[in-house]
């Protein structure tokens, strides 16, 4: 299991000390919420925060763009060091060609899939990703409760992933805490995104080492 802190739930007039904090704390990669008030509600960070950070910790960069017209920032993403772009299906119009642009970049190519969209959207492009994000809440903001019935959407998906004998993996982001990460695991899911249950934490150490230990138990 990958574990990706989202930094939404971070503290940002000290972005690089919470950065630090889960560094430390021996999580993978950062996951960087990108929104721009059009395609979700909530407005958060752009490329200059995310270059800002560039050099300054080891963590990948894992970028969640929730935003309309990527194709128009995903260079930009690119040029501020991230590793891997995610693009939500519902924001593209033409998604084989997004997800070309992002690897011309020479970075990962992934897509993120809302609850309500079904699996069927990214089956002629599954080939070209290297890991799809299943959003476990509507995206927008952090803190809110998991639903439930992305357990089954998770495990339909791997299954299309062993089928098809790919190696593709799978994120799930939001509403994820100590006490269900075993079943979004034990579904299918190996890179774990948890914003408010790590940020939240008075903590991180401890709460980290619960994740991974829950997601063996
Ligand atoms: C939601 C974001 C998530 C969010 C998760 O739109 O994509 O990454 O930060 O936060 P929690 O873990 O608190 O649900
Ligand atoms: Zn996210």
């Amino acid at each position: 299991m990958k574990l990706a802190p989202s930094i939404l739930s971070a503290d940002f007039s000290n972005l690089i000390g919470d950065v630090k904090r889960v560094e430390d704390a021996g999580c993978d990669m950062l996951h960087i919420d990108v929104m721009d008030g059009h395609f979700v509600p909530n407005i958060t960070i752009g490329p200059l925060i995310v270059e800002s950070l560039q050099g300054k910790t080891t963590l990948p960069f894992d970028v969640h763009l929730m935003i309309e017209d990527p194709d128009q920032y995903i260079p930009q993403f690119a040029k501020a060091g991230a590793h891997i772009i995610s693009v939500h299906s519902e924001a593209c119009v033409h998604l084989h060609r997004t997800i070309q642009l992002i690897k011309a970049h020479n970075v990962k190519a992934a897509v993120a899939l809302n609850p309500g969209t079904p699996l069927n959207v990214i089956e002629h492009v599954l080939e070209d990703l290297d890991m799809v994000l299943i959003m476990t809440v509507n995206p927008g903001f952090g803190g809110q409760s998991f639903i439930e019935p992305m357990i089954e959407k998770i495990r339909s998906l791997k299954k299309i992933i062993e089928d098809r004998g790919l190696s593709i993996d799978i994120q799930v982001d939001g509403g994820i805490k100590v006490d269900n990460v075993k079943k979004v695991i034990d579904a299918g899911a190996n890179i774990i995104v948890a914003g408010s249950a790590i940020f939240g934490s008075e903590n991180i150490p401890e709460i980290v080492t619960k994740f991974r230990e829950n997601s063996r138990a």
